[in-house]
């Protein structure tokens, strides 16, 4: 949800963390703030609204020159996005500040009681208790009183601190929100993710639960909340740079969607070697999915795969859903957790259940070292890279190609498929990244039509079978970034309701690709067409037929019905993002969205 940053080292602060802020403020746009600390003094700069804004400020107000600072981008969860809820949030001296992401659960109960002792506050947010506590505790020694202080709040944090009062030291701490250490050339860092660190280093500590760190010119040490040192170790990161830039496209969602051949072909080689390296349980009675938003949606086919391949029941569940249900789970259950990022609470929250239950927990995650990868017994990497648009491409369709390899190697270990059909699966697999290319390729096709329907006020997404989520999907994608009411439906439930929504307003979305129900699908097309309903369908090249029944179609290359769904996200995205832009939308920073969904 939020973003932090923190520096000090010999360099100017402000523009370090001004540019590690841009590289985070896909996790939360509504507000921003910055802190350093100059001549033993705090000296901040808050605004609402996004990090342009805060830099616009400081061009006219500057801040001293320093070389310590805190910086933060938020996604308001507790009081309105404006400047006094903005981070950093002081103590009552103004001689403690402190950027957090996370929620502080009971910070009623601890504002109150503050209160009482004379600390006075002037935010809504829950983050301001922790200026106070810190303030409260603080006996000379800052980290002693960021370990007092934390010991007393419940709910998740990563934070950042600083006191004017030790002006050549940051302290941070984590709980169940992401922080990283990061040491190069240029000084040392905390952040919410590397991407915000990237360009000056590429050694970092990803902090565990309940570890404090302390940053200062000599070094970095870290320590427990029994304030005894601990030893950590430094990961080297291998991304570069440019990985989080936009890399000439207008936007990170359309360099995202080009970028998927690539991704897969690079899944296809060494994501498939650790995934043919799984030892596969023999004994698995069922398999349940976990996951969110997109990553759900990747479930949902993946229920598809694994049960045709593997012959396994397979539930899948939403991560808030799974939590709250005693869900039936034990020693037999493998559960798959899906997350681009690693962090999204309520799938950390179903995975801790499950352990908890006595499952075994095996994730498909995009983010190194991520709370997920670390909680889980084994993790497929999706080797997507850093997905910075808010809204999920490349990270779903690898989801996607995670799944299908692991329900052939399942399947393969429990001898459900004939080694000529899984031969030949490979086959089929390994062609995925030339034909996404071939569809990105004709790019102009999907933009005419995104163009000619961009102003309608509602869609409807179809499909069947394996492409039923695909239709959920394709819904979602348009949503979020356009706006526009959007749902996804099984073709088949048309009839049991969703059909009285047709008539010439609504633009229908039909995956009519080839298919063994492809005719009960232009049954369903032609019940919209009778009503009047605004046809567009996505269907398989040489299908001639279909131009008789839909006044627009976006062909992609045809392939087995199966693996179809690592093509048809593609014109799904597309369209959705020509829609979005269309209609002047911030595609990548949708209103009211973050990247991760660190809180419940
Ligand atoms: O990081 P995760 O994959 O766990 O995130 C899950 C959802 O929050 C995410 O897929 C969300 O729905 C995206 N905005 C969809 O584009």
């Amino acid at each position: 949800m939020c973003g932090i940053v923190g520096y000090i080292g010999p360099k100017e602060a402000v523009p370090i963390l001004l540019s590690g802020l841009k590289r985070l403020e896909y996790r939360g746009y509504d507000s921003a703030g910055i802190a350093v600390i100059s001549c033993g003094k705090i000296h901040s700069r808050k605004i609402p609204g996004k990090i342009n804004d805060l830099i616009g400020v400081i061009a006219k107000e500057p801040l001293p020159k320093a070389g310590l600072g805190i910086a933060h981008t938020r996604w308001a969860t507790h009081g309105a996005p404006n400047k006094v809820n903005a981070h950093p949030h002081s103590s009552c001296d103004r001689k403690i500040s402190v950027v957090h992401n996370g929620i502080i659960e009971n910070y009623l109960k601890l504002k109150e009681s503050l209160i009482s002792e004379g600390h006075r506050f002037v935010s809504q947010t829950d983050t301001e208790v922790l200026a106070h506590l810190i303030e409260k505790f603080y006996k000379g020694d800052l980290k002693d009183a960021v370990i007092e202080a934390i010991k007393k709040v419940e709910g998740s944090f990563a934070l950042g601190v600083v006191s004017a009062d030790e002006p050549d030291k940051i302290v941070c701490a984590r709980q169940d929100s992401p922080l990283i250490v990061a040491e190069g050339r240029a000084g040392r860092f905390i952040a919410s993710d590397v991407p915000a660190i990237l360009e000056h280093c590429r050694r970092v500590v990803y902090l565990k639960d309940r570890e404090v760190a302390v940053l200062d010119n000599n070094g970095i040490r870290v320590f427990d909340l029994n304030k005894r040192e601990v030893r950590f170790k430094f990961d080297r990161v291998l991304m570069g740079a440019q990985s989080a830039q936009k890399g000439g496209f207008p936007h990170f969602m359309l360099k995202e969607i080009h970028e998927q051949p690539a991704v897969l072909k690079r899944l296809l080689s060494s994501g498939a070697r650790e995934i043919r390296r799984f030892s596969y349980p023999r004994k698995i009675k069922n398999i349940v999915i976990v996951a969110c938003g997109t990553a759900y949606h990747a479930g949902l086919v993946g229920k598809y795969i694994i049960e045709s391949l593997a012959r396994i029941p397979v539930a899948v569940d939403l991560s808030s859903e799974f939590r709250y249900r005693d869900p039936i789970v034990d020693k037999g259950t493998l559960v798959l957790a899906i997350s681009q990022s690693g962090e999204t609470a309520d799938t950390l929250a179903a995975v801790r259940e499950a352990k908890k239950k006595g499952a075994c927990v095996v994730s498909i995650c995009n983010v190194v070292g991520s709370s997920l990868t670390r909680e889980s017994d084994h993790v497929f990497y999706t080797l997507a890279g850093p997905e910075i648009g808010v809204a999920s491409t490349k990270a779903y369709t690898a989801q996607l190609a995670v799944l299908y390899m692991f329900g052939l190697e399942l399947a393969r270990s429990l001898k459900t498929i004939s080694q000529n059909s899984f031969k030949a699966s490979w086959k089929v697999l390994n062609s995925i990244p030339a034909l996404q290319a071939e569809i990105l390729k004709a790019h102009r096709s999907v933009e005419k039509v995104g163009r000619k329907h961009h102003k309608f006020g509602s869609f409807l997404f179809l499909g069947r079978n394996i492409n039923f989520p695909s239709a959920l999907e394709g819904a979602l994608k348009l949503k979020e970034i356009s706006y526009i009411p959007a749902e996804g439906y099984a073709a088949g439930e048309m009839k049991h309701g969703p059909i009285a929504l047709i008539d010439e307003y609504r633009a229908v979305v039909c995956i009519a690709v080839s298919s063994r129900i492809y005719d009960k699908m232009i049954s369903n097309i032609q019940e919209i067409k009778a009503r009047s309903g605004k046809l567009i369908a996505i269907a398989s090249a040489g299908d001639k037929a279909i131009r008789t029944h839909v006044s627009e179609t976006i062909f992609i290359p045809k392939i087995d019905e199966f693996f179809s769904p690592l093509l048809v996200a593609l014109p799904l995205q597309m369209l959705a993002y020509t829609i979005a832009v269309s209609r002047k939308c911030p595609v990548d920073q949708p209103r009211n969205l973050a990247k991760s969904v660190t809180v419940e």
